[in-house]
């Protein structure tokens, strides 16, 4: 499956190729609600439109998203340091990087890993960056350089050691640590970030951090817009900045455009279909029928807008 964007709660990366085959084809795809820029990156590899403008309200993303396109998290350039909790906390209303890529399901607010994991996330994050060794595993033997073109490959390796050691006879206290070092999902988080350089040499992208109440319509526009969800926004201001779901669906029947939106009942079924999100450190799998909906001026609007959450 192809990953889209950068990681960020609600990406839309798992059906990026849906929505951007059902979008009409013209001029420039207005990504309006462009979040972890999921659906700008399909739509650029698509070449589906000219231009692709990427817009969010959210500052630290353009910073984060420009950073990763040009190169600023390739290895060659970036030897990742362990955020700590303390760091997470202190850093995540001003660096993006450390907001996403460090919270927990990439929601920008909780940190990634609970106290007691820590310590050895910590442990094996060194091991792959600095060749730093792992106190209780001193027949870690590997022949990988511990250099840039040999990170990624380290960070394999040690998830092979642990899964192929979890067998043996070992204390409970060295298997719960073997566990722990299994999967460093940051950094395979990081080598998301890395492959956006393959938009480089892309310059039909335009990026914005605006209201979408400010965004001007140009003719050939498709304006796709990915709402919060509003059970998320609920439980996590933040995320939704205080969404007004009602001011959106009006603002959305008052253009004289067709505005193609995500989740929420209004106007005409353009496409649905299943998306299975996991959670990184959930145990089980949540199901969601996402839909993609239009409305243009044909469309009369119910007296009452009912708001439908797709779960
Ligand atoms: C569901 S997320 C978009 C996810 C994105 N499609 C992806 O695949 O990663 C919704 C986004 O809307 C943004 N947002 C919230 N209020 C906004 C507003 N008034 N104008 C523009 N963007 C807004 C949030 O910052 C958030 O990134």
């Amino acid at each position: 499956m192809a990953m889209y964007g950068i990681p960020y709660q609600g990406s839309k990366s798992a059906i990026a190729d849906d929505i951007i085959a059902h979008l009409p084809a013209g001029n420039r795809l207005v990504d309006l609600f462009g979040g972890g820029f999921a659906i700008s990156h399909c739509a650029l590899l698509s070449r589906k439109w000219k231009q692709v403008l990427y817009n969010d309200i959210n500052p630290l993303l353009i910073p984060l998203i420009r950073g990763a396109i040009a190169g600023k998290y390739s290895y060659e350039q970036f030897v990742p340091e362990f955020i700590s909790r303390e760091e997470f906390f202190a850093k995540k209303d001003t660096d993006g990087y450390v907001k996403w890529i460090w919270s927990f399901g990439n929601d920008g607010r909780t940190y990634m890993f609970s106290k007691n994991v820590e310590p050895m996330k910590r442990a094996g994050h060194e091991w792959v960056f600095h060749n730093t060794p792992i106190s209780g595993f001193h027949n870690l033997k590997c022949d990988l350089p511990c250099d840039a073109a040999h990170f990624s490959e380290r960070r394999k390796f040690l998830s092979y050691y642990t899964k192929a050691h979890k067998s043996e006879r070992y204390e409970l206290q060295q298997l719960q640590q073997l566990q722990r070092l299994e999967r460093l999902q940051r950094l395979e988080q990081l080598e998301r970030l890395e492959r956006l350089q393959q938009l480089e040499r892309i310059t039909t992208l335009e990026m914005t951090c605006m209201d979408y109440r400010d965004y001007k319509y140009q003719d050939g526009d498709v304006v796709y817009c990915d709402i919060p969800y509003q059970n998320t926004s609920d439980r996590n201001p933040d995320y939704g900045i205080n969404f007004d779901f009602g001011a959106f669906y009006g603002w959305a029947v008052a253009q004289p455009y067709p505005v193609y939106f995500s989740s929420y009942k209004l106007g005409g079924l353009v496409w649905s279909g299943e998306k299975i999100s996991t959670m990184a450190a959930a145990s089980n799998s949540l199901k969601r029928v996402e839909a993609l909906y239009c409305v243009d001026d044909h469309y009369n609007p119910p007296p009452k807008y009912i708001q439908l959450p797709m779960f």
